[in-house]
């Protein structure tokens, strides 16, 4: 019997994780990154003021946790490698207990068929890096260099698909623009200049692999289609603006190896170019990914300014777009996130049209959910709306295949209820619940609705 939404064979199915978010950074041997020096200083700043070290504790339950990824379908699973627990200063002495650990990890994948989808900065700086300015300072790029060698030399034979960053915009959002990750600078030109330095890594940890192994390196972008609020031709030009700030800043340099032009120019007309070496447009031209994870959960609505900016305040994206809540949008009701669908749709036939039909996969696609105990049932989260919403986002994704895009999988954020940075607990995503006072994981309805989907490669309706 053929399903109605059949996947390609070998789809990857499966979850993604970060490290600081899982491992818990009390365990084990492990250096200071910016979120245990965040958390030590301003501990109100995150909700309920939990912070990195209270998680799911993977560290110690990796082997029940993989065993439950195996029931729940998983083909494929994507972790990340924790710098400051591989080389807990940043640069310098690798750590043989992270080692063994991350090796165990893996092997246990493996063991059970999952392949593991590895990444390798996922917003969690060295501190004894940041003291020297993290991606502000290009010698950080180095550091950065060793880190992903090292991670290649170490796991390389067993790891085939590799990431260099996830979501690389935003620890410049966050962290150099609104507030919301250390260091909390509000600063556009350095803004940029953080994340040309994270580029110009991305591309030398690429060259390197190349250089030196045979499996696939990519990177992992939240792309966020700007819709315009009409067709109206300032509309169109805010879209397109904010569209070329927050999307097209990684995705054209990581896939056609250039800025765009019109990126430039703008940065340009207001002094905001980053420093640049001699030697970097040969890199950045040189050195393409192989394989892109999209991560996808909401659009941005956009409209055209309606003041112009006041010239004496400091420039900030703003200047060029206003936000435009647009009446009618479907809502999360338990986070307050839009849902839409379609977005997943139109990420991939932009990349189909414009980016060369580059080999992709949703590396990230879920929905957070505040006090999700409220849908216990006979002990388990019985959570019909996640079930909608997964399925919902796969129906797009299976029209984006027929129509030609080459898309690989689909990985749900996230397998375990984990700690996600400010906002802590404040939002469950797992397909199984967490207790983290006992550490008792228990799946969701939502797990045992994706291993069946999974198991037959699509669904019906
Ligand atoms: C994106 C990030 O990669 C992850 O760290 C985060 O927790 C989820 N989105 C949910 O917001």
């Amino acid at each position: 019997m053929t399903l109605k939404y059949t996947f390609p064979n070998d789809f990857w199915w499966g979850s993604a994780s970060s490290a600081t978010q899982i491992e818990g950074s009390d365990n084990g041997i492990k250096g200071k990154d910016i979120w245990d020096h965040w958390y030590q200083s301003e501990p109100n700043r995150f909700f309920d003021q939990i912070g990195p070290g209270q998680t799911s504790d993977f560290y110690h339950h990796y082997q029940e946790d993989i065993k439950n990824m195996k029931q729940t379908g998983h083909n494929s699973f994507r972790l990340s490698i924790s710098w400051s627990r591989l080389i807990p200063g940043g640069k310098g002495e690798v750590n043989q207990q992270a080692v063994d650990f991350y090796r165990d990890v893996i092997d246990q994948l493996l063991a059970h068929e999952i392949e593991p989808f590895v990444n390798l900065f996922h917003f969690d700086m060295p501190y004894p890096l940041h003291e020297l300015g993290g991606w502000e300072n290009r010698q950080v790029i180095d550091a950065y260099l060793d880190y992903a060698t090292i991670a290649f030399e170490l796991f390389g034979d067993r790891v085939k698909k590799w990431f260099t960053f996830n979501e690389p915009i935003v620890p410049v959002e966050g962290g150099y623009l609104y507030d919301f990750h250390y260091p909390n600078i509000v600063d556009f030109k350095k803004a940029i200049q953080v994340a040309y330095h994270t580029m110009i890594a991305h591309k030398k940890a690429v060259q390197y692999y190349h250089g030196n192994f045979n499996g696939e390196i990519g990177i992992i972008l939240n792309l966020t289609p700007s819709y315009p609020r009409s067709q109206h031709p300032a509309d169109l030009k805010a879209a397109h603006l904010c569209d070329l700030l927050f999307n097209r800043s990684f995705l054209d340099p990581a896939v056609k190896g250039e800025y765009p032009k019109d990126l430039i120019e703008l940065l340009a007309t207001y002094d905001l170019l980053p420093q640049i070496e001699p030697d970097d447009e040969q890199l950045i031209r040189d050195h393409q990914i192989d394989l892109l994870g999209v991560n996808y959960y909401q659009p941005r609505r956009v409209k055209a300014k309606e003041n112009l900016p006041n010239p004496a305040s400091p420039i900030m994206p703003e200047w060029f777009f206003d936000s435009y809540d647009m009446p009618g949008r479907k809502m999360n009701p338990y986070r307050g996130w839009e849902i839409y669908e379609k977005g997943i749709y139109d990420i991939m036939v932009n990349l189909k049209d414009n980016y060369g039909n580059i080999p992709s996969f949703i590396s990230e696609n879920g929905m957070g959910v505040e006090n999700e105990e409220r849908f216990v049932n006979n002990g388990q989260i019985e959570d019909d709306y996640r079930i909608d919403f997964i399925k919902g986002h796969l129906k797009w994704l299976h029209k984006a295949i027929l129509a030609g895009c080459n898309v690989k999988g689909y990985h749900l954020w996230t397998f375990l209820d984990n700690w996600s940075w400010m906002n802590a607990y404040k939002n469950r995503y797992g397909f199984y619940a967490v207790d983290i006072n006992t550490q008792k994981r228990t799946a969701k309805k939502s797990a045992k609705w994706f291993a069946k989907i999974a198991e037959q490669n699509g669904f019906n309706n």
